[in-house]
C-alpha cells in the first residue's frame, strides 16, 4: 500500500477519473475526501461500498470561496491533515472562435482555472504547517495545443499547466511537490456531452467524433479511467519526491514531450 494513512482530498470524486481515482486511493490505504458538485445523495450511492471510515463525502462547489475554506476545514476536522491535493474537478465546453462565449469563458474558467488555483493554494498553506505534501492538478491534451473550436477549455488546461510550475517553485522550499497530468482521451461521462457538442458543430452522427478520436490514438482506443491512477498514485507517492514542476502525459501517445 503506497499510501497507507496518507490524507487525500479528490475534486471531482463523483464520477470519471476523480471516482477511479478515489477507489485508487482508497485501496492504496489512504483516507479519502471526495468533493463533487454532485448531490450528496448521489456521491453516498456511488460509494455505497466503500469504506466509510477512511471515507469523507462534501458536496461542494470549488468556485465558490467559502467552499473552498470547508473543503479543507472539514477534512482537518475529521482526518486532521491533508497529505495529497488531486485537483481534479474541471467542466467542458465548447463554441466557434468568433462566436459569443463569454458565458463559456467565465463558467469554464471558474471551475477550471480559479477553483483549481484557490484550492492549491488554500491546502497548500495547510500543507505548509504540516511540513509538506503532493499536488496533482489535473490538465489535458488540450493544455499542449489550442484547438479552432475549443479555445476556452484549451486555455484553462494551459493555465493548469502554468499555475502547476509557479507552485511547484513557490512551494519547493516547504517540501511540497506540485506536478499535473495530462490525459489523452479518457472513456468517462465527460465525454458523452463532449461528442454531443462535436456533433453539432462538425455535423457528424451522434458517437462519431467518440469513435475517431479513439482509433487515432497510437495505442488505437480511448483511456480507461483506472488508467490514470497508476501515475495519480505515483506523483502522490513518496517515489516522487524528487519530482516536481512536471506534466506527465498519460494518452496513449497522443502527445510526445
Ligand atoms: N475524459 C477525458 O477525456 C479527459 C481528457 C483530458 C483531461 N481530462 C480532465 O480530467 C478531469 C476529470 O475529467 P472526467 O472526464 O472524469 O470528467 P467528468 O465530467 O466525468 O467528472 C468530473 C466531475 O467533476 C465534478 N465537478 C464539476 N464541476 C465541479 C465544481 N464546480 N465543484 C466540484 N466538482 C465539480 C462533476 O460533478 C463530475 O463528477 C478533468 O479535469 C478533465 O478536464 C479529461
Amino acid at each position: 500500500m503506497q499510501l497507507k494513512d496518507k490524507v487525500a482530498i479528490v475534486t471531482g470524486g463523483g464520477a470519471g477519473i476523480g471516482e477511479a481515482v478515489v477507489r485508487r486511493y482508497l485501496l492504496e490505504g489512504a483516507k479519502v475526501v471526495v468533493v463533487d458538485v454532485k448531490a450528496k445523495s448521489e456521491l453516498e450511492s456511488t460509494y455505497a461500498d466503500a469504506d466509510k471510515d477512511r471515507l469523507l463525502l462534501l458536496q461542494s462547489d470549488i468556485t465558490k470561496r467559502e467552499s473552498i475554506d470547508e473543503v479543507v476545514r472539514s477534512t482537518v476536522d475529521r482526518f486532521g491533515r491533508v497529505d495529497i491535493l488531486f485537483n481534479n474537478a474541471a467542466i467542458f465546453d465548447m463554441r466557434p472562435l468568433l462566436e459569443e462565449s463569454w458565458d463559456i469563458f467565465d463558467r469554464v474558467f471558474a471551475v477550471n482555472v480559479k477553483g483549481l488555483f484557490f484550492l492549491m493554494q488554500r491546502v497548500a498553506r495547510q500543507m505548509i504547517e504540516q511540513g509538506g505534501g503532493k499536488i496533482v492538478n489535473m490538465s489535458s491534451q488540450a493544455g499542449r495545443r489550442g484547438e479552432a473550436l475549443v479555445s476556452h477549455y484549451c486555455a484553462s488546461k494551459a493555465a493548469v499547466i502554468s499555475y502547476t510550475q509557479s507552485a511547484a517553485l513557490a512551494l519547493a522550499p516547504h517540501h511540497i511537490n506540485v506536478n499535473a497530468i495530462a490525459p489523452g482521451v479518457i472513456d468517462t461521462p465527460m465525454w458523452k456531452d463532449v461528442d454531443a457538442l462535436f456533433a453539432r458543430y462538425e455535423h457528424r452522427p451522434i458517437g462519431e467524433k467518440k469513435r475517431l478520436v479513439g482509433e487515432a490514438v497510437p495505442l488505437g482506443r480511448m483511456g480507461r479511467p483506472d488508467e490514470l491512477t497508476g501515475a495519480a498514485v505515483f506523483l502522490a507517492s513518496a517515489d516522487a519526491d524528487y519530482i516536481t514542476a512536471q506534466t506527465l502525459n498519460v494518452d496513449g501517445g497522443n502527445w510526445m514531450s
